[in-house]
């Protein structure tokens, strides 16, 4: 268990959950992906950027929608914190960037990283990447809430459309 280390207030995921419900009523994954990291960016305190990389290209992750700064692309899987997640198919959380050797910093503020990958089937569909200006941002909750957020938009979106 790892404590947050910022002193930003808990986020209630449960409620963030039940709003991204109501926000996501197509089953388009363009807009429904525009809209939950619009969403995210808006609800979730001390985020930098927020957005998508697909898994359009062999090995490969492109940008997708996102709020923030112009982002890196591509980024392929043997490269970075987004690399190993496509890789590994795991969440990876990074409490301080700089200490990650093979860190794609596109944005030389950000200093922690969450990166959730998103499967449909057997496949890597693409993942959610969120980066904040903070050390430690990200703490168990905030990793099992944004997974959570994942789960509803994956339900809620017919994937294949993107
Ligand atoms: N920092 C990421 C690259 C994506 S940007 O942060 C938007 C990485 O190392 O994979």
């Amino acid at each position: 268990m790892t404590e947050r280390q910022t002193d930003l207030p808990a986020t209630d995921y449960g409620l963030l959950a039940r709003q991204l419900e109501a926000l996501l009523d197509t089953r388009d994954a363009l807009t429904n992906s525009a809209q939950t990291c619009a969403f995210i960016m808006q609800s979730v305190p001390g985020l930098n950027w927020a957005g998508f990389y697909l898994h359009r290209l062999p090995e490969t992750l492109v940008l997708g929608p996102f709020q923030g700064k112009p982002a890196c692309n591509p980024i392929p899987f043997s490269k970075g914190v987004c690399g190993a997640a496509a890789r590994s198919r795991e969440t990876q959380r990074v409490e301080d960037v700089h200490e990650v050797a093979d860190h794609i910093a596109c944005d030389a503020d950000s200093r922690s990283e969450l990166v959730i990958p998103i499967v449909s089937g057997d496949g890597l569909w693409g993942l959610l990447d969120l980066d904040s200006p903070l050390p430690g941002r990200f703490d168990d909750q905030d990793q099992a809430g944004i997974e959570a957020l994942m789960t509803v938009f994956a339900a809620r979106t017919d994937l294949a459309t993107l």
